[in-house]
């Protein structure tokens, strides 16, 4: 069995005020403090368009239940829905454009030779992972109308540079994956048996920052050069680093929809949009359990040890010496608190509250990881205002 987690990747501890719910009551209260607390939040964030009134979202949430008519969508149920296909259409934007140049089709040899070289399977990982997010984002929209409501469109916002290496296509990106920092928090996080609902706040193994997670040009990494292990070159290292850096960005990316599914469904009042957020959650949740495997190859032998001679990034051997918060294999969740201190620990995603892993929270990761450098306030206004929606919504009886 394994031990406890150490206090050394805690950063912090607090009561979380969502450890305990006395009552139903209590709960309510609590969420709309959260909503309040999360307004001032979004502000720090330097999001542009952080206008939404505490009036304008008790009006949102006051009609989401009186609006519901048979056959059509309370409007909490519509907002729900909505930030999800958002949040499809921004991760399927980041899949093609790992798909272009490392999926099983992908246009860039060496890419993919160092991606392989993570696990022989990656390119096929990301054809599909690729698809799976399409389908969310196409069926989220496609469900949105078919029940009279607004589908989410980001393409006035593709305006992002792609790579300009071989195999990326020349067309506008929603995303930014050409400088980003990774947070790695989750590795730790699953690893432990405390549980960030709780108010605990974990730090990574190691950090990424300013790191590409794809090929830049072929000058930077030749796309037909080998890709031995270890490296043998500064290129053929750039290149691996990239490479790793990509599949912890996977593992990033996944572990967030799988917190972020269970706060939407937590909120779902229409049976079948409860089904929609469970079944696609469940699918991230799988994503994610993949890219946390893969992402220890990086960082195990033979592989560990690389460095990127252009920002110094080293990915450590997390294996030496293995403790329970890095041990690579250790890709299962631990146990952990969840609902209260005074039950059993449970093997369950976290964070599971709208506070730690919700739509706003969602944003700010993203945010953070630098997903959306260079994009506009329009941008930004728009997915913040979707999110603010999404964790206004009380499910419905
Ligand atoms: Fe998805």
């Amino acid at each position: 069995m394994k031990e406890k987690n150490s206090p050394s990747a805690v950063v912090s501890e607090t009561n979380s005020p969502e450890a305990n719910h006395s009552s139903i009551e209590e709960g309510v209260q609590r969420h709309w403090q959260g909503v309040v607390k999360r307004r001032s939040f979004l502000k720090g964030l330097g999001i542009a368009g952080a206008t939404l009134s505490a009036g304008a979202l008790l009006g949102s949430e006051g009609n989401a239940q009186a609006t519901r008519s048979p056959g059509k969508l309370s409007k909490g149920d519509a907002a729900l829905l909505r930030f999800a296909a958002a949040a499809e259409l921004i991760e399927a934007d980041l899949w093609q454009q790992y798909n272009e140049l490392g999926g099983v089709q992908g246009g860039n040899p060496a890419f993919i030779a160092a991606l392989s070289n993570l696990d022989g399977d990656m390119p096929q990982y990301i054809a599909d992972n690729t698809d799976d997010e399409l389908s969310h984002a196409a069926f989220l929209n496609a469900y949105l109308i078919s029940k009279g409501e607004e589908p989410v469109d980001l393409d006035a916002f593709r305006n992002l540079p792609s790579s300009q290496a071989t195999g990326a296509k020349s067309i506008g990106r929603l995303t930014n994956l050409l400088k980003l920092n990774v947070d790695l928090s989750w590795y730790t996080r699953y690893r432990s048996a405390k549980n960030p609902d709780f108010g605990v706040k974990f730090k990574g193994p190691f950090t990424i920052e300013n790191q590409p997670a794809i090929p830049l040009n072929d000058n930077d990494t030749p796309p037909n050069q080998l890709q031995p292990v270890p490296p043998a070159s500064p290129q053929e290292a750039r290149m691996q680093a990239i490479a790793n850096t990509a599949g912890f960005h996977f593992a990033f990316i996944e572990q967030g929809g799988a917190s972020l599914y269970p706060t939407l469904a937590f909120k779902a009042t229409d049976p079948e949009v409860l089904r929609i957020l469970v079944s696609i959650g469940g699918v991230e949740i799988d994503h994610f359990g993949l890219w946390h495997d893969k992402a220890g190859n990086a960082v195990n032998a033979p592989l560990a040890g690389v460095t990127d001679p252009e920002t110094g990034l080293t990915f450590p051997n997390l294996n030496n010496p293995a403790t329970e918060l890095t041990q690579t294999n250790l890709i299962l969740p631990e146990p952990c608190e969840f609902i209260s201190k005074n039950l059993p620990q449970c093997s369950v995603i976290r964070p599971a509250v709208t506070q730690n892993g919700g739509a706003v929270a969602t944003i700010k990761a993203f945010t953070d990881d630098l997903l959306f450098l260079g994009q506009s306030p329009a941008f930004f206004s728009l997915v913040k205002r979707l999110a603010v929606e999404a964790d206004s919504v009380r499910r419905g009886f």
